[in-house]
């Protein structure tokens, strides 16, 4: 079962860090670490994740993948999907949707609300993989440069006008979907799980922009591959896979394909 064992931190360096050592270590599959307080919590493309003390979810869960390696390309977009779907009744009642972007943003009217960083190590003979998901729940001010508009779903519900929202009701909520979407894909890949994302998103035909090591590439997404990469069409008509990036939604209104 997802989220336990719990190993809880009031202060650590990182969730996934800790998540990383006991997964080595042995620990069992759906093992969870979880914090008030990171003070070096990590992003994608090596940045920062920054997190107000208790305002937020700060968690890491073990798991022991079995299936294919070439298929762990699924397991980030899994996490968009459990955590869509464990956030949509709170923002639901306030005539909100959580959207993801590829790979697994997610996303409310375009601001970011959640981030998730999975770090995997097939090699050895118990290969491991840590799902690091934050998840901004009470965060009502942020401070600093972020690679996308931050918000938290207490600021998009109304902020300090309405009750904080209960952090471990929502965790728990968030480990529900984990188990139910994990299970998915253990037994039929990553199929069914693009079919889910492809649900929470309204990526495809989008214009964007993705950033990588080295190179810009603009186009046209066409969708996503078995293997959870995406497939962006090119203006010379070239479709491209992207397995990894950074990337940023140009305008709704000119990005559309007619
Ligand atoms: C991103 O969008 O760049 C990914 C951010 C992932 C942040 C979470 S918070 C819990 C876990 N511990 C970490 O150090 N990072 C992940």
């Amino acid at each position: 079962m997802f989220g336990t064992p719990r190993h809880h931190y009031a202060l650590i360096d990182s969730t996934n860090i800790r998540a990383k050592e006991l997964a080595l270590d042995g620990a069992a599959h759906g093992t969870l670490v979880t914090a008030d307080f990171q003070t070096a919590g990590r992003g994608r493309f090596h940045r920062v994740w920054h997190s107000t003390r208790k305002d937020n979810i700060l968690a890491s869960f073990i798991v022991r993948p079995e299936r294919d390696p070439s298929e762990w390309g699924g397991l980030p977009l899994l996490c968009g999907c459990a955590v869509a779907a464990a956030v949509a009744e709170v923002l639901a009642r306030h005539g909100k949707r959580p959207m993801l972007k590829w790979p697994n943003d997610v996303l409310v009217e375009e601001k970011k609300v959640s981030g998730i960083l999975v770090e995997s190590g097939m090699g050895s003979a118990w290969p491991w993989a840590v799902l690091g998901i934050g998840i901004n729940v009470n965060q009502t001010e942020f401070s600093g440069i972020f690679a996308s508009t931050p918000t938290s779903l207490r600021q998009e519900i109304g902020g300090d006008q309405v009750p904080p929202i209960p952090v471990d009701g929502l965790l728990e909520r968030l480990a529900k979907e984990l188990n139910r979407l994990y299970s998915l894909w253990s037994e039929s890949g990553n199929g069914p799980i693009i079919t889910e994302w492809l649900s929470w998103s309204d990526f495809i035909g989008r214009s964007i922009r993705v950033q990588q090591e080295g190179q810009v590439l603009e186009g046209n997404v066409e969708g996503i591959q078995i293997d959870g990469s995406l497939c962006i069409r090119c203006a010379d008509g070239s479709t491209v896979a992207v397995y990894a990036g950074d990337v940023t939604l140009r305008s709704t209104v000119e990005g559309r394909i007619a």
